[in-house]
């Protein structure tokens, strides 16, 4: 079975049908992006998946486990993590506290422990360094672990977020965006470590971009969203030569 499996997912707000009957399969692995024009439901098809709204129709499988209507802290724990639109850090913690906090998944010491300073609080909080700043590294941030989340600059900002996703463990993770704001050498940089994180952590990325020369650049398939329908999916090349893509687009 597929890493993910989403059939017939639906919400409504009000009146609006923000997603409708939406499925899409993503095999383990795979580099997945998902486009459309504003407003066209994708994101609220990530606060789907992330338990952040509850759908009024469909089911949602990730490792062929049903995550269907689970909190989110739930879902993170059987392995979803994401970025957002707009960035979500700890602004007043540093660098490196901001990804220990999503090492919390995996590292665990009592309060006890914590509250009394006991050997094995030191232990742990070794380890959670160590591979924090590991983790820092892919992204070329270790040299900055210190410093404030809110004093780096936006594009390591969100580099930094990513990190810190990736430090909860996942089996999926989903970027809203990655590129938002980036000047086109960030975003060349953001698109070999994204390769990097697929390829050295085993990872299957879906992601949500306006930005077609990354999109095109290293999603190997794509689904179309457009007012909250699938319009088109398939390998890459094809959705994007696509005449009903290029039209929603362009708003003809
Ligand atoms: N909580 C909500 N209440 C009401 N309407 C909502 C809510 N969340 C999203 N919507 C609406 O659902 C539609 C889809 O929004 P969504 O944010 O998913 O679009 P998007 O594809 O991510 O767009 P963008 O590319 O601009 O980020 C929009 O019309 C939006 O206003
Ligand atoms: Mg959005």
């Amino acid at each position: 079975m597929a890493l993910l499996e989403i059939k017939n997912l639906g919400i409504s707000f009000g009146g609006l049908r923000a997603v409708d009957n939406f499925s899409i399969t993503i095999e383990k692995g795979q580099l997945y992006g998902l486009i459309g024009p504003n407003g066209a439901g994708k994101t609220t098809i990530f606060n789907l998946l992330t338990g952040v709204y509850k759908p009024n129709a469909g089911t949602i499988f990730l490792d062929e486990e049903n995550i269907t209507g689970k909190k989110t802290v739930d879902i993170n724990r059987a392995g979803i993590a994401r970025t957002f639109q707009n960035i979500r850090l700890f602004k007043e913690l540093s660098v490196l506290d901001n990804v220990k906090t999503g090492l919390h998944n995996s590292f665990q010491y009592s309060t006890v422990a914590g509250i009394l300073r006991l050997p094995k609080y030191f232990k742990v909080e070794k380890e959670m360094d160590e591979r924090a700043i590991e983790l820092l590294k892919v992204f070329g941030l270790d040299g900055e672990k210190d410093i404030l989340a809110s004093n780096l600059p936006y594009g390591k900002q969100r580099k930094l977020e990513i990190a810190r996703a990736l430090a909860t463990g996942p089996k999926l993770l989903l970027l809203d965006e990655p590129a938002a704001g980036m000047n086109p050498n960030e975003t060349s940089e953001l698109m070999d470590t994204i390769r990097f994180v697929r390829d050295n952590f085993d990872m299957t990325i879906l992601l949500i971009e306006h930005d077609m020369k990354l999109v095109s650049g290293i999603c190997e398939r794509l689904t179309v969203l457009n007012f909250g329908q699938v319009l088109t999916q398939g390998k890459t090349a094809d959705v994007l030569n696509d005449p009903e893509v290029i039209k929603a687009y362009l708003g003809e």
